[in-house]
């Protein structure tokens, strides 16, 4: 039986490339995607979000747009990772359809209601959307199946030397999503630094058709992930595939606050492998309980199977 996703996003290169995973995978009904500002604006993720389902074979899951600003603070994106469009060198077919009407916070809240203890929700991008659903409807942590975050870090960051984008960008938003009352599974930097895109992974993408051709390849051709060093590291598929293969990852529970106030660590994802944390009652919730399942290790070359089998997949029948 296939696990139903709503993913939350703002592609993005690796936004991208976690769609065509959502989109190939057999056991993942892509069942909805939300926008949010953040690597560009959110006019442009969300069109990429368009034109990328339905490049990949799912032209019918709906896209809805969210929010195009943090809650307090500007938008800062990340055009120099990017690219302008977002996309890096891909350049799509232009989408056929519209995004839904309405807002992202209401959809996400009426089909996660509609279908209680059954929807993945999966958030790839600042937590901007996420935050107001769960403030807007505080049952809602409660009536997902899991919650699945590309974000934050147990270690260093990148953006900062602290903090990680998703998180940097939106960290009032984060820290509500913390310390909402759900277990966030938090796939951070400590194991997408190690999920690169290597010239042996891109050899084989090279064989997958127009998907390597038109997307992947050209994609990562441009993905200016600074952190990553040489090759491309595909932090968002990662979470996909957790969905996917939870197995592919070693987690460990935590206590993760996130830094509002620091003048240097604003966005960092405080991570307390005890079990306690420091409590301060800044937003992100009280208590001192695990309120993460943080991922700890990955194993890259399990990771790598399933992604290039998923897209080798997708590849085919795209080509039908
Ligand atoms: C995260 O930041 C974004 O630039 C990527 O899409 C990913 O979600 C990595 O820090
Ligand atoms: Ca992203």
């Amino acid at each position: 039986m296939s696990t139903p996703i709503l993913l939350d996003c703002d592609p993005g290169i690796d936004d991208a490339l976690a769609i065509a995973f959502a989109a190939g995978h057999p056991d993942i009904e892509l069942a909805g995607i939300t926008t949010v500002a953040g690597n560009v604006g959110v006019g442009q993720t969300t069109a990429n979000a368009l034109a990328v389902s339905e490049f990949a074979g799912a032209p019918s899951v709906p896209v809805t747009r969210g929010s195009a600003a943090p809650l307090l603070r500007a938008a800062r994106d990340a055009r120099d990772v990017h690219g302008d469009s977002g996309l890096g060198g891909a350049v799509l077919p232009p989408p056929s359809r519209d995004a839904e009407p309405g807002h992202a916070v209401d959809y996400l809240i009426e089909t996660i209601a509609a279908s209680p203890g059954e929807i993945t929700l999966v958030a790839t991008g600042p937590l901007t959307n996420i935050a107001l659903a769960v403030r807007r409807e505080p049952r809602l942590p409660g009536w997902v199946r899991d919650f699945v975050i590309m974000g934050g870090s147990a270690g260093r960051g990148n953006v900062t030397p602290a903090a990680e984008f998703n998180i940097w960008s939106d960290p009032e938003a984060a820290a509500i999503t913390f310390g909402a009352g759900w277990t966030v599974r938090m796939i951070g930097l400590d194991v997408t630094l190690q999920a690169l895109a290597t010239p042996p992974v891109r050899a084989r993408m090279s064989e997958f058709g127009t998907l390597g051709d038109t997307l992947l390849l050209p994609a990562l051709a441009q993905y200016h992930d600074s952190a990553a060093g040489g090759d491309p590291a595909v932090h968002d598929v990662c979470a996909v595939a957790s969905v996917a293969e939870p197995s592919v990852f070693g987690y460990t529970p935590a206590r993760v606050e996130v830094e509002t106030a620091g003048r240097l660590t604003s966005g960092m994802t405080v991570t307390s492998f005890t079990g306690s944390g420091p409590g301060t009652g800044s937003g992100s919730g009280s208590g001192s309980g695990p309120n993460a399942e943080v991922a700890t290790s990955i194993d890259s070359g399990a990771f790598w199977d399933l992604v290039l089998k998923t897209y080798s997949g997708l590849a085919s029948s795209m080509s039908r």
